[in-house]
């Protein structure tokens, strides 16, 4: 027995080629008119989209209604269309079903969709309040699985949502029923309905795309296989339930504009940018924050429309590790070692944090002074000394705290200050992680405390984290994993 779908629709003026699609299905059960079942949610759609072709004649995308055949033998109309039409299917930015019975929309479950929340909210809170009034919602919710529609389009990754509405015995008196006529119809919900649906489906044809896609992050380097950026951030997203995307890409040198602009059109939502691209990543944003300015070093891409959005998180990184492992910055002498992009990116941060004394010793004395110069308002502000150091000696090296931020780590036995200056009473803290360099052997042969900079990658990661999900993770955890 051959069934049929009944399609219309008000074809979109912008963008005619996406979809937002009021459902409802055609048949019912023999018995009695299958009015319930679903004869008052076609009207609804018929009048909702009567409605809208009067009001709204020009709406920005296609608006269609679906009234599927053969819903009750197993979803096959609309089943056969999501088959038939992957098209359609791909471009669709909402499905709203209306199945059960005569009463008014009380319930809509996000269906799963991890960012429905946002679209259904918006789209509600442009439906009148006595029809939203007596609306539930249920964020993200489950998939639907079946019994209705909306389950054919939410199996193919399609943002559907049913419409439930109030029960008025519909489940034992009249559903599949011959008691299913026509003189069980509560026409003012039924008004309810055709509003809500109206709002609902011209909000979605006007408003932006809904998110059901997984979002896609990278890690971009040179060389970048070391990275552990990406089992750090599938950490975090496991602790939120989150799913996503982070890969670690190579990006070979001279190429990273190039290659970071493909990344955005490709979909990616954002970057974290290492060693040697922090300075040619604040360069290629147009927006930056406070921090990146001053730092001229951005580790945190966003992508957002037109704009590639910088943030530096490897200050705050340092700080929130050296607070945890309990150092107190405030009024204490710290010696930064090294002039490079590692030492800037952390300065802002660490004079906000008002040590005493910021002294700074590089290889090359110049870069020392410059970064000096570079600093010295800020620090000014901040009542913190800072000084670039010509020479070590064994009379200057008593500081609180000697931070590594040079790459000596990376080269054979090379040491950015002489074994001989360690003593004891100080804590040596190298941004390197994943090996002893030999600065912290050279520490630890004296006694000292020393840390390396797992707490900082873990820390900054997290930071990274907050800007683009806006969710603080719990770094104890991720210490744990790695
Ligand atoms: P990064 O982004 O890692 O800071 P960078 O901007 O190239 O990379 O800076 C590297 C820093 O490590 C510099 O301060 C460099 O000293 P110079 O300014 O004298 O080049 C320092 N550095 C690199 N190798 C070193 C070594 N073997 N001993 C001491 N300092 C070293």
């Amino acid at each position: 027995m051959p069934t049929f779908n009944t399609i219309a629709e008000i074809k979109g003026v912008e963008k005619p080629d996406e979809y937002v699609i009021l459902s409802a299905h055609f048949d019912s059960w023999d018995g009695g008119q299958g009015t319930t079942d679903n004869g008052t949610g076609t009207l609804v759609m018929m009048e909702a989209m009567r409605v809208l072709k009067k009001f709204y004649p020009k709406p920005k995308r296609t608006i269609m209604v679906g009234h599927w055949g053969s819903e009750e033998q197993g979803l096959n109309g609309s089943r056969a269309f999501v088959e038939d039409f992957p098209t359609i299917v791909e471009n669709t930015q909402a499905v709203f079903n209306q199945d059960n019975g005569t009463g008014r929309v009380v319930n809509i479950s996000g269906q799963g969709f991890l960012n429905s929340y946002d679209y259904l909210s918006d789209w509600l809170s442009a439906v009148p309040k006595d029809v939203s009034k007596h609306i539930e919602t249920d964020f993200p919710g489950n998939p639907g699985s079946g019994g209705t529609d909306h389950a054919s389009f939410v199996a193919a990754g399609v943002p559907a949502f049913n419409l439930s509405a109030l029960d008025w015995a519909y489940w034992n008196y009249t559903w599949h029923t011959n008691l299913d006529t026509y003189d069980k119809i509560v026409f003012d919900d039924l008004k309810n309905n055709v509003i809500g649906s109206i709002h609902a489906g011209w909000k979605g044809a006007m408003a932006g795309i809904i998110e059901n896609t997984i979002k896609k992050y990278a890690v971009v380097g040179h060389p970048i296989e070391h990275s552990k950026s990406p089992q750090i951030h599938q950490s975090f997203a496991d602790e939120f339930g989150m799913q996503l995307i982070y890969e670690r890409i190579d990006i070979a040198l001279g190429t990273f504009s190039k290659q970071v602009i493909a990344m955005k059109k490709e979909g990616y939502f954002g970057l974290n940018v290492t060693i040697p691209y922090k300075r040619d990543a604040f360069k290629i944003c147009n927006q930056l924050s406070e921090k990146s300015k001053l730092t001229e070093s951005v580790n945190t891409i966003s992508f957002n429309g037109e704009d590639f959005i910088g943030d530096s998180t490897d200050g705050v990184g340092l700080v929130k590790d050296l607070i945890a492992k309990k150092v107190t910055l405030r009024d204490c002498s710290i010696l930064l070692l090294g002039a490079g992009g590692a030492a800037n990116g952390v300065m802002y941060d660490l004079i906000a944090q008002k040590p005493k004394k910021l002294h700074i010793f590089n290889r090359t004395y110049d870069k020392a002074k410059l970064m000096q110069k570079k600093w010295e308002i800020l620090a000014k502000n901040n009542n913190v000394n800072i000084t670039a150091l010509e020479f070590l000696g064994l009379d200057n090296t008593n500081y609180d705290l000697v931070i590594n931020a040079t790459s000596s780590g990376l080269v054979e036995g090379a040491m950015p200050m002489a074994s001989e200056y360690f003593i004891p009473e100080t804590m040596y803290y190298d941004m390197t992680y994943g090996f002893e360099t030999p600065f912290m052997k050279a520490s630890k042969a004296k006694g000292a405390k020393t840390f390396d900079g797992m707490g900082m990658l873990i820390e900054q990661a997290a930071e990274s984290f907050f800007i683009w999900h806006k969710l603080k993770p719990n770094t104890t955890n991720t210490f744990k994993i790695l």
